[in-house]
């Protein structure tokens, strides 16, 4: 098993299989866009099957995929089925924001992925533009009801906003009504490419109070262990409700994640800079065994809290989630 400096068993990868999307988000980049990468800076699939390998001989034996959207990479089919023959890894995860997605669904069923988790922040297709900055919602809710069709876990990501989509969240809470699904509300953080926007922060207190208002019976459920979300129930409803206090980070202690970005930057904390260039100890022909060690001596000087020990950093965070995976 892998453990950190901080005795916080390590089990899970983040990897992050694109920078770019086909989605604008407002709370993720700016109106222009960021400027994606040329691919040789990617990691190629063959890099990435073996770090997720390296890592699987450490105890990794979760991998999620994010993107943006990470079908916009071709062959990903392809990829999740040979990450699924890696000894180890038991479970396979997807975050998506699910423009593409609905076509694969029947396969990555086939696949026995674990969970996806879809990102949908408004049921209104003008509010959801106004979100996004494109027009999409028809095809993110045909991956909606493809999961639900194909009887996959599926979890719903909606970032919260001030002002902008907070009416959207009794549409959405009623989503679990009938559907065995998992409406999370997240906060928002401050990673957007332009740095924090405070007039449209929501907190996780106020998301709860706001549904509580109306929904008197909800009420506190247990969590999974490592659950990013504090979780609650509705009397009657089929799915569950839960708030992501992304910004307000209070599952640090629990913390078993690790991330690699499109370009192969090793983040041992979603606030921490980079550790180290993976893609560039590849291509420069370092042994597995070489790069096992540079691993294994990060994740043995991980910060206690991540958010705290960069926090004169925090304002000043300018970069897009899009290039981190989340
Ligand atoms: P599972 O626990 O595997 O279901 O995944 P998850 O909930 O972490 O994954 P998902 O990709 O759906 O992310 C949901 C939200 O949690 C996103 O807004 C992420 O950016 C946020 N998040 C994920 N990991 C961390 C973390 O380590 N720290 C903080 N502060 N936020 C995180
Ligand atoms: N704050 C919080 N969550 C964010 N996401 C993207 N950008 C932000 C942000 N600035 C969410 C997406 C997706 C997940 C991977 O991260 O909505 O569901
Ligand atoms: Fe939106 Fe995610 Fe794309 Fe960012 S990466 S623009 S949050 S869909």
């Amino acid at each position: 098993m892998l453990i950190d400096n901080h005795g916080r068993p390590i089990n899970y990868l983040r990897l992050a299989v694109t920078d770019r999307c086909n989605l604008r988000c407002f709370y993720c980049m700016p109106h222009e866009g960021i400027d994606f990468l040329p691919k040789t800076h990617l990691l190629s699939f063959e890099e990435m099957l073996r770090l997720i390998g390296l890592l699987a001989e450490m105890g990794i034996s979760k991998v999620r995929i994010t993107g943006g959207e990470p079908f916009v990479r071709k062959e990903l089919m392809a990829f999740l089925w040979k990450i699924s023959e890696i000894e180890g890894i038991q479970k396979i995860n997807l975050t998506t924001n699910g423009v593409l997605t609905a076509p694969y669904v029947p396969e990555l069923k086939q696949l026995g992925i674990s969970s996806i988790n879809l990102s949908l922040d408004s049921l209104d297709r003008k509010r959801f533009f106004e979100m996004t900055r494109r027009d999409e919602l028809p095809n993110v809710l045909k991956t909606f009801d493809a999961i639900l069709e194909n009887d996959i876990p599926l979890k719903i990501n909606s970032v919260m906003m001030a002002g902008k989509n907070e009416e959207d969240i009794f549409g959405l809470v009623d989503l679990a009504k009938n559907h065995p699904v998992g409406i999370r509300f997240i906060e928002e953080m401050p990673f957007n490419g332009e740095g924090e926007k405070p007039e449209y922060f929501m907190s996780y207190k106020k998301i709860i109070e706001t549904i509580k208002a109306k929904h008197t019976t909800l009420y506190k459920i247990s969590d999974e262990a490592n659950s990013t979300s504090y979780n609650y129930k509705i009397e009657g409803f089929e799915g569950t409700i839960g708030v992501i206090a992304a910004f307000s980070r209070t599952f640090c202690g629990t913390c078993n994640r690790l991330r690699i970005t499109p370009t192969g930057d090793f983040k041992t904390c979603l606030y921490a800079d980079s550790e180290m260039n993976l893609r560039d100890m590849l291509r420069a022909g370092l042994s597995n065994q070489e790069i096992k060690e540079k691993l294994q001596a990060s994740i043995l000087h991980r910060a206690k809290d991540g958010f705290e020990a960069e926090a004169g950093r925090k304002d000043a965070i300018s970069e897009s989630m899009t290039t981190i995976g989340g």
